[in-house]
């Protein structure tokens, strides 16, 4: 297959790449580079699918540029593509208004119009709210700028699914992590300042609990939903375990070999307090079943951390 891959330059997009040329496609990359985090991070974690003969990149704005060269002859699309993160949004809507919905509208258009034969769209546990505990039939109640742009985009897709039949399915991750998490995400800054023997800071009492998706899973997860994702259905993408924050940050001191000394500061506004994803939806559909222990994933990250970030 023709796989069309947005935000290819990013943590989860990039791994994703890799992940299909893997399994034998075609693969063409899209990213613009946004400037949330550093352009040379991001050119690095391409840096794999780029060796590959089956992979093809394309720099562009999904807001602004022409999409129709870039999706001529695609088999499907998968749209990772987004501002993420919570904090920014409150300050920049603008920003993540338009990555995250004009984007999103301005790719489903081109979708149409290319007459795609499936559109995998990448949504998130933030679209629930406060907690995000239930299943896929939760009410949705996001309480951030961010979640409430990645909803828009939500119904964005079903509207192009109802009114011009595009074969969509939704997929909403839970937290994830990894090798390449990127550097404004908590278990990333956790580990730099554990290696720094710096103190950290919890917002929060660190006792909310999140069931968070290793980065390989939640490829997994995306890569059945592509085949075997029932159209007009979303689907919950969770970690294989839950834990608390103090205890991740215990379990980082292990591997660092250091003690955490914390500081805890209040809870930011529009952080989630429980999310512990329910996937039984996803494992019925397509078999999904995250295998990624919290040690072992945590592990990696740790590793490519010390190797890459701070070698
Ligand atoms: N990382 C997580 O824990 C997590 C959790 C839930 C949902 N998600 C979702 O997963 C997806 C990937 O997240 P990530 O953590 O890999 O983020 P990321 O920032 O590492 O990757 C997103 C990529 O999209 C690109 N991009 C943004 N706007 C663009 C635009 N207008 N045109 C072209 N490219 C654009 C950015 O340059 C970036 O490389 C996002 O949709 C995010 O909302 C992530």
């Amino acid at each position: 297959m023709r796989i069309v891959v947005t935000g290819a330059a990013g943590f989860i997009g990039s791994h994703l790449a890799e992940r299909l040329l893997a399994d034998g496609h075609d693969v063409v990359g899209l990213d613009a580079f946004t400037p949330y985090y550093d352009r040379t991070r991001k050119e690095s974690n391409l840096r794999a699918a780029m060796a590959s003969e089956r992979f093809g990149f394309v720099e562009l704005d999904l807001r602004t540029d022409d999409l129709a060269p870039a999706l001529d002859g695609a088999d499907c699309i998968i749209h990772e593509a987004a501002m993420p993160g919570l904090p920014l949004s409150w300050t920049d809507v603008a920003g993540y208004a338009s990555c995250n919905v004009v984007g999103t509208a301005r790719l489903l258009d081109a979708a149409v119009r290319a007459e795609v034969g499936r559109f995998v769209h990448v949504s998130t546990s933030s679209v629930y709210g406060r907690t995000a505990t239930g299943d896929e039939t939760a009410p949705t109640r996001p309480i951030s700028p961010y979640g409430i742009t990645k909803l828009a985009a939500e119904h964005l897709v079903a509207a192009y699914r109802e009114a011009h039949g595009l074969p969509a399915v939704v997929l909403r991750y839970f937290s994830v992590y990894g090798p390449r998490q990127r550097p404004d995400m908590a278990y990333h800054i956790f580990i730099e300042r554990l290696r720094r023997g710096q103190p950290l800071v919890v917002f929060g009492d660190g006792r909310q609990t999140r069931s968070s998706t290793f980065v390989a899973d939640c490829v997994d997860g995306t890569v059945r939903a592509m085949h075997h994702g029932v159209v007009g259905e979303t689907y919950n993408i969770g970690g294989a375990a839950v834990q608390s924050v103090l205890e991740v940050v215990d379990m980082l001191g292990q591997l660092l070999d250091v003690r955490p000394a914390i500081e805890f500061a209040p809870a930011r506004i529009g952080d989630q307090q429980d999310t512990v994803a329910d996937y039984h939806r996803a494992a019925a559909a397509f078999g999904y079943r995250p295998t990624t222990l919290p040690i072992d994933g945590l592990a990696a990250q740790v590793r490519w951390h010390l190797d890459s970030i701070a070698p």
